[in-house]
């Protein structure tokens, strides 16, 4: 999951479980099932469009029983949809708070995705949780700054963000069905490449013994950036995997940088780098 989101448990001294996901169908009601007859579950938060960093979505079927499942036993679902309107596909995925009728789940998103970054402003529609996440807004910053969420509802009132939207997804489609095709021309043999329906992160498992952290020691020297499995995971599972960002315009420097990550990775095969 989000490498925040570990950050953001643990500081609140909150033990986490991992639930699977997996890039082509993303998680699977039957996993969250297991987890609630082994563990005494208080909360679950997921990334169920285009999630960060497996890119998976989990489809729309899945979101139903999640959250039938859930509000059975009334446990409160945090839904992070900060990628869901950047589908490649021509109909935008659902979100869990569709199938919500007991108020359980908290959606969240935001524009950091899709408009502007830099303002980080978000929303959140947070069912019957609305008086706690009322005073926690109020006691972290009392209120996002004005003149930005200003700017951005001026925007929105002008009518242009479905266009600008349309464009963005035409986009990150181009650059990331541009990054998978250097990806499988320049990486050894033994890699797999996500190959998400929407976002804009690729997922790669490298071929077996390579480590991601070296590799990302590596890339750093020649001015590359990744970010290795092992930051999203607290178990020690995907040492193997690392994250590529698709956000970037496609250039040619963009496809050399691809290029030498893919020799960085032949010369870790053989041992020789
Ligand atoms: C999956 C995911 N959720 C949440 C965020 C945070 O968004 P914001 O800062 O707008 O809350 C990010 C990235 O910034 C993200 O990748």
């Amino acid at each position: 999951s989000y490498f925040c989101f570990q950050q953001l448990l643990e500081n609140q001294g909150v033990r986490s479980i991992e639930i699977p996901s997996h890039p082509r169908h993303g998680v699977q009601p039957a996993d969250v099932e297991r987890a609630l007859g082994r563990f005494d579950i208080r909360a679950c938060i997921f990334t169920p469009n285009f999630n960060n960093p497996d890119g998976s979505l989990t489809p729309d079927e899945a979101k139903a029983e999640i959250v039938r499942l859930l509000a059975a036993r009334g446990i409160p679902l945090i839904e992070d949809d900060v990628a869901g309107d950047l589908h490649f596909g021509p109909t935008r995925p659902s979100v869990f708070k569709m199938h919500d009728q007991a108020g359980l789940v908290v959606l969240c998103s935001s524009f950091s995705k899709t408009l502007c970054p830099g303002y980080r402003i978000g929303w959140i529609m947070p069912g019957r949780f609305y008086r706690e996440a009322y005073e926690v807004k109020a006691t972290t910053n009392v209120c996002s700054a004005t003149l930005t969420q200003e700017t951005v509802a001026a925007y929105l009132r002008e009518g242009r963000y479905d266009r600008h939207l349309r464009a963005l997804r035409r986009t990150l489609r181009e650059q990331t069905q541009a990054m998978q095709l250097q990806v499988s021309r320049t990486f050894p043999e033994g890699t797999r490449v996500s190959r998400p329906e929407g976002g804009g992160v690729l997922w790669v498992e490298l071929p077996r013994g390579v480590d991601s952290v070296e590799l990302m020691y590596r890339a750093r020297e020649e001015g590359i950036s990744i970010a290795p499995g092992t930051i999203f995971s607290t178990q020690d599972r995907f040492s193997g995997h690392v994250r590529l960002n698709c956000g970037n315009p496609w250039s040619d420097e963009v496809a050399r940088g691809i290029e030498r990550l893919g020799a960085l990775v032949h010369g870790m095969v053989s041992g020789d780098a």
